[in-house]
């Protein structure tokens, strides 16, 4: 049986999980100025998760914030019931490799069960629709080009046929999520769509990946540090591009479909980490070159060399392209950070702290041959 809509806004309405995330808030916020409809978002508030990302639309009536967990089954029932949603954007998971690294647990429970419960009650809910509703309804799940495995330099990059190899629990965790709901799709038919994206960068990310960790420890003084010899390379997007290109496929992407999304900005770990230098040199000059502050320290186990993103099927279906070069995404992103520095205090208090000990400690300088290779 169609459940009755509440209202006519309620039976627009998306629900977002993980909406307070890095990814998920500027998907949020983006979702609310760009579409206009309303915004449900489920989220279990893990150390990545900041319902302050969302202050500016924390009174608006189109946003309600859902404290709570993609394991909790019976939450996502009333979730469904309640507020009727046309479409899930599930971003919620654990998404940071080196903390998969030191512990895998969480990232199966969130990644792969979670997934898995949110799966379920979305079939649930879907083949409780009748007509337009159950035509319309979109289940889209955002994954990572991790799941792709490595490049070598000179390998074609990832195109959505490229077969999948991960090598860390965090990319396992996400290729198993995939599996999940390509065969949701096949055996129960639920609409879904799925997007691989490379690193996003931007604001509000938290300060344990790459970008906003070389800012906030050079604007703290402390090293900045590069894993390895920093020739690892990776794609990097701006997170507002990902989110535009999310509702791109949302609208018009194929059902059953994957769509690769990446920014066309191949970089080295260490130039990205001296652009940075740079940028920060330029816009907020400290008493030497922050590039003073790079540390060369260990590397990362299973360190994935390459990655690189064949976006040509959602630029020829879809028509989109990134707005931002990398060039004009990363001054934005510094200039953010330069003006939101309570924000960095307050998520590097506490918790973070003890996590910055447990990853960065046990590493040490990097071995010379590492350096050197
Ligand atoms: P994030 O770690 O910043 O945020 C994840 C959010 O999910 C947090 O708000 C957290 O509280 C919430 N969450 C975690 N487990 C939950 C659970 N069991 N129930 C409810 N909420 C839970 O992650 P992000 O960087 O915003 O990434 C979002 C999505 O995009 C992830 O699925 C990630 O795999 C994918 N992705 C990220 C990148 C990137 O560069 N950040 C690149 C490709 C794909
Ligand atoms: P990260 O931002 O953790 O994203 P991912 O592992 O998902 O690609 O790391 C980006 C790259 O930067 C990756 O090759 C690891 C490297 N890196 C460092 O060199 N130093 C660091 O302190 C961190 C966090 C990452």
């Amino acid at each position: 049986m169609t459940q009755p809509h509440k209202d006519s806004a309620s039976a627009a309405s998306i629900l977002v999980t993980g909406g307070c995330g890095f990814i998920g808030s500027n998907f949020v916020l983006d979702w609310l100025e760009n579409v206009g409809t309303p915004v449900v978002n489920l989220d279990s508030l893990t150390y990545a998760g900041n319902p302050e990302n969302l202050a500016s639309v924390s009174g608006d009536p189109r946003y309600t914030f859902i404290y709570g967990d993609l394991n909790d089954s019976e939450l996502l029932a009333t979730i469904f019931r309640d507020h009727h949603p046309r479409a899930v954007v599930h971003f919620a998971a654990e998404s940071h490799v080196d903390r998969s690294i030191l512990g895998p647990d969480a990232f199966l429970r969130a990644n792969i069960d979670g997934t898995f419960r949110l799966l379920q009650q979305a079939r649930a809910f879907h083949q409780s629709l009748e007509g337009f509703d159950r035509e319309h309804f979109r289940f889209l799940h955002v994954s990572t080009d991790e799941v792709y495995g490595t490049l070598t330099p000179t390998d074609p990059p990832f195109s959505e046929t490229t077969a999948y190899a991960p090598n860390s629990p965090y990319a396992a965790s996400k290729a198993a999520s995939d599996m999940l709901v390509r065969a949701w799709h096949h055996t129960y038919g639920l609409p879904t769509l799925i997007t691989n994206c490379s690193n996003n960068y931007g604001p509000l990310q938290f300060p344990e990946k790459l970008i906003p960790l070389t800012i906030s420890n050079a604007l703290a003084g402390k090293p900045l540090p590069v894993y390895g010899d920093g020739q690892q390379v990776r794609d990097w997007l701006y997170v507002r591009d990902h989110c535009s290109a999310i509702r791109a496929v949302l609208s018009l992407g194929r059902l059953g479909e994957t769509y690769n999304i990446g920014g066309n900005n191949q970089r080295a770990n260490l130039d990205v980490v001296n652009t940075l230098c740079a940028l920060l040199d330029e816009l907020k000059s400290g008493p030497k070159p922050y590039a003073e502050q790079i540390a060369f320290v260990k590397d990362r186990p299973g360190h994935d060399r390459r990655y690189a993103i064949d976006a040509r099927k959602i630029q020829s279906e879809l028509n989109w392209y990134p707005a931002e070069t990398f060039e004009t995404g990363l001054r934005s992103t510094v200039q953010w950070y330069l003006d939101n520095a309570p924000w960095i205090e307050s998520v590097t208090s506490g918790a973070y702290q003890n996590w910055v000990q447990q990853n960065y400690a046990g590493r040490g300088k990097a071995a010379r041959s590492e350096v050197s290779a």
